[in-house]
């Protein structure tokens, strides 16, 4: 992968911004791979993320003024802006950033003028949370040079409603929050109902887990995830209408029959089904890595897509390919990972046979779609953080 270019970065910064003699800061946000539990982040559910090594960096300094300058590196253009902030038709990229103010000040902070530039690797629309990164990323560099003292889960539901009432993805809490709070080689069990959550050191032996990126966005994601979502709230209303007790479609114990005499739609009986055949999955996917299970963890993941494409459908024609020829080539397990639509899949495998599967794998996507298949090995990292400068 690219690594950023901090210091040219820095001059760019003084370039576009001017030089004064107190120097911007530097913050940097990592993208974020699910090991299991997908698409119930926005109900209650157990999900098991951690952060890698793609990262969004940004510059930040104090301006003493009533704007915020935003230069883009990848976008190549500076916006400014002033209150009151709307969302941006032209730049979007710019929402993330304005959404994040709206959600700081809401809570009774002011946010001052500032100059900022922004710089990322995370490949966008690969899954791996590019946005939920800059919303992370801006929010920790507001809280830090303007001293708000506000904590790292704060600010990972900060990001979160930036998302949701700004840019208009209705999105959970999983990716903001392990971007916020992720720990070099752990991942975390998050609880998404309380917020509870604890790191999770899982040795692979030798076995590895990589990343393969379909380089396909379909463009319906983020209506259709909204519409999941809305789905699955239904679904409950329906349900709860015959069983008061449950308060999440997560927790929901029903057969399908029972849920069939609910009244559900079969859109709704399917994405119910989904959710809660994964909340099983993630209890065996935790057990399977706690006791060094890896072909049961690999099971898992692979049942994981398939329910993800036939029950909850959001995959694609192009991931669904790649789960099925990695299955075909015997990897232990694999999985598209994210919202859906194209993306990434994470792939866990015996550690000798990466180049022999990237190999296979790159021939055969490029003759069924004519497109070139990435490959990515990666680190577990940190959460948010400043870089010294
Ligand atoms: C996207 C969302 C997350 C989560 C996943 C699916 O990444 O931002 O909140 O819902 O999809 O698990």
């Amino acid at each position: 992968m690219d690594s950023l270019r901090s210091k040219e970065n820095l001059n760019q910064f003084e370039k576009i911004f001017g030089k004064t003699n107190s120097s911007p800061r530097l913050f940097e946000a990592p993208a974020r791979i699910n090991i299991i539990g997908e698409h119930v982040d926005y109900l209650g559910g157990i999900v098991l993320p951690a952060a890698i090594n793609f990262s969004v960096q940004v510059y930040l300094r104090p301006n003493q003024s009533e704007t915020y300058q935003l230069h883009s590196i990848a976008y190549n253009e500076t916006i400014p802006l002033k209150k009151p902030l709307r969302p941006n038709l032209q730049s979007s990229w710019t929402d993330y950033i304005a959404g994040v103010i709206v959600e700081i000040e809401s809570l009774g902070h002011s946010v001052p003028g500032f100059d900022l530039l922004v710089d990322g690797n995370i490949p966008q629309g690969s899954g791996l949370s590019s946005s939920a990164a800059l919303e992370v990323v801006t929010g920790y560099a507001i809280s830090e040079s303007f001293g708000l003292k506000i904590s790292k889960e704060k600010i990972a539901i900060i990001g979160q409603k930036a998302e949701n009432n700004f840019v208009g993805t209705k999105c959970g809490i999983m990716d903001q929050f392990i971007i916020a709070v992720g720990k070099e080689n752990d991942c975390i069990s998050l609880n998404t109902d309380t917020l509870s959550y604890s790191y999770h050191h899982f040795d692979l032996g030798d076995h590895e887990f990589y990343l393969i990126n379909s380089n396909v966005k379909h463009n319906l994601k983020e209506s259709a995830y909204n519409k999941r979502r809305s789905e699955c709230e239904s679904a409950l209303q329906k349900i709860q209408a015959n069983y008061p007790k449950w308060n999440q479609l997560y927790d929901v114990t029903l057969t399908v029959e029972e849920l069939k005499k609910c009244g559900l739609t079969s859109e709704e009986l399917k994405r119910t089904i989904h959710v809660i055949s994964e909340r099983e999955r993630t209890k065996l996917v935790i057990k399977g890595l706690e006791s060094n299970q890896l072909q049961s963890v690999g099971d898992s993941l692979f049942e994981t897509h398939e329910s993800l494409s036939k029950q909850f459908e959001v995959s694609c024609e192009e991931t669904d390919f790649i789960v099925f020829h990695l299955k075909k080539l015997g990897v232990i397990g694999a999985r598209m990972i994210g919202g859906g639509f194209g993306g990434c899949v994470l792939v866990l495998d015996k550690q000798n046979r990466f180049e022999k599967i990237s190999e296979e794998m790159k021939k055969s996507y490029q003759q069924k779609f004519n497109i070139a298949l990435d490959f990515y090995k990666f680190q577990i990292s940190d959460g948010v953080k400043e870089i010294s400068i």
